[in-house]
């Protein structure tokens, strides 16, 4: 169904319980006032790239004059979409590059996403999507491109510490490739204190089973964990037991700020007292990149100099042995910021579609369940087709009429295949009641 802008569809759409997508047409300049505030967790797109493809229809982006036009067409649009993102929320764009009339790079991408910095988007990743059946070039005097952008951005919602945005890595987790072995099943991965003597005899063993070529060398043995366990064996490392949450520390230190309020010391004194030089500033500040919370050591002499109570000695004394050793996650290794994904062939020849495993990728990770997913540029509905896969509803905008007719036939079918599949399984219900 075609409907035209209305704000109370929108939210009506939003409050509702049908996951199939909200297909609109309209220019995505005049719908975003429509769009209620707060009210995406997720966009994913891919607008037009400059002077890419003529879509046919006025009001088309990527036809601009000049790159600075388009980039500062696309700029504002984002901004504008940003209002429209819960402070949870996140953004990912796919945007390709062109070459200019000397055959230069214009970086259009880039200088887009650099802008986007400057208006209220932290940008946490700049994903390659490697095409390993990309065209081939004619070019003989430079390297075919063979991958495009996608800018991961999240909302930077004005506080001073990293937003709390949604991300669910271990939703998208991919298989291990390495044959690294895990460690051994006799060394545990955390022991206790008064355990750790039991564990040094074990440590031993694995120390005597090295022969190779750094054997007894302590040099130059790169930073990886696993090979400086191949040469010099296991080790532990003492750490504190407790690790604390973003709200812990600030509880710790507005505890620690009150003390030493009542105390009437400054932070110089302290240091002074404890013998160092601008540590304890760290003690009191709030801002992540500032603060730091006391050792254990270091807690119990701040105590006896503040003379505060003894409501957080266990979270900041109690300590255990850590084994150093990269383990593979259970659930799989970080799939990394190297996607390599195949185009996908398609019969809708007029939309650059991107791939729907480029969108799942993004779709499973960043998007909660029951979240709602934005594509301003919608084109064949690759973004709607994952969103109804993972159960979650989508509001897809495109200006052109043939993406609209494209999306409502597809999403239709899709609407169908889940209509039979209800009705199929309350069939089945059916017959299970008559036995
Ligand atoms: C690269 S295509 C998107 C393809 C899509 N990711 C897919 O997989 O099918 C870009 C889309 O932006 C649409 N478009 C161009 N200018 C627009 C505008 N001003 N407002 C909304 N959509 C626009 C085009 O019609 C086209 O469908």
């Amino acid at each position: 169904m075609n409907f035209t802008m209305n704000r109370q569809l929108i939210e009506g759409y939003i409050a509702n319980n049908v996951i199939n997508p909200l297909v609109l047409n309209s220019d995505i300049e005049l719908a975003i006032p429509f769009i209620p505030d707060k009210s995406l967790d997720l966009i994913v797109t891919s607008p037009p790239y400059y002077k890419q493809r003529d879509y046919e229809f006025d009001g088309q982006i990527g036809q601009e004059q000049t790159p600075e036009e388009y980039i500062n067409k696309m700029v504002d649009i984002f901004t504008r979409l940003r209002d429209k993102v819960k402070d949870s929320g996140c953004f990912f764009l796919n945007i390709g590059d062109k070459y200019g009339k000397k055959g230069e790079m214009l970086l259009i991408p880039t200088r887009i996403a650099a802008e986007l910095q400057k208006r209220g988007w932290i940008l946490k990743n700049f994903i390659v999507w490697y095409k390993p059946n990309h065209m081939p070039s004619p070019f003989k005097g430079k390297f075919t491109s063979t991958w495009e952008p996608v800018f991961f951005f999240v909302k930077d919602t004005g506080n001073y510490t990293t937003p709390d945005y949604y991300f669910n890595l271990d939703a998208v987790r991919v298989e291990h490739k390495t044959n690294d072995k895990d460690v051994p099943d006799d060394l545990p991965r955390i022991v206790s204190l008064e355990d750790y003597e039991k564990v040094v005899p074990i440590l031993e063993k694995y120390k005597k089973d090295y022969s190779g070529k750094f054997k007894d060398q302590n040099e130059n043995l790169g930073a990886s964990p696993g090979a400086r366990a191949s040469v010099n064996g296991y080790s532990y490392s003492k750490q504190r037991v407790f690790k604390p949450t973003n709200d812990n520390e600030i509880e710790i230190i507005m505890y620690l700020r009150n003390a030493r309020e009542l105390k009437g010391i400054s932070v110089a004194e302290i240091d002074e007292a404890l013998g160092y030089e601008h540590t304890a500033g760290h003690w009191f500040r709030l801002d992540r990149g500032g603060r730091s919370l006391p050792s254990p050591e270091d807690w119990l002499r701040l105590k006896n100099l503040l003379g505060f109570g003894t409501h957080y000695d266990e979270e900041m004394t109690k300590m255990h042995y850590v084994l150093q050793a990269v383990m593979k996650h259970p659930l799989g290794k970080n799939p990394g910021d190297m996607w390599s994904i195949l185009t996908e062939k398609t019969s809708k020849p007029h939309f650059a579609i991107y791939p729907h495993d480029l969108v799942r990728r993004i779709i499973g990770a960043a998007c909660p369940e029951n979240g709602i997913v934005l594509d301003p540029f919608a084109g064949s509905g690759t973004t709607g087709d994952v969103a109804m896969e993972f159960n979650l509803k989508s509001i897809m905008i495109d200006a052109s009429t043939e993406a609209i007719g494209i999306m409502e036939e597809s999403f239709e079918h899709a609407l169908l295949d889940e209509l039979r599949k209800v009705r199929s399984k309350n069939d089945d219900k059916e017959l299970m009641d008559m036995f």
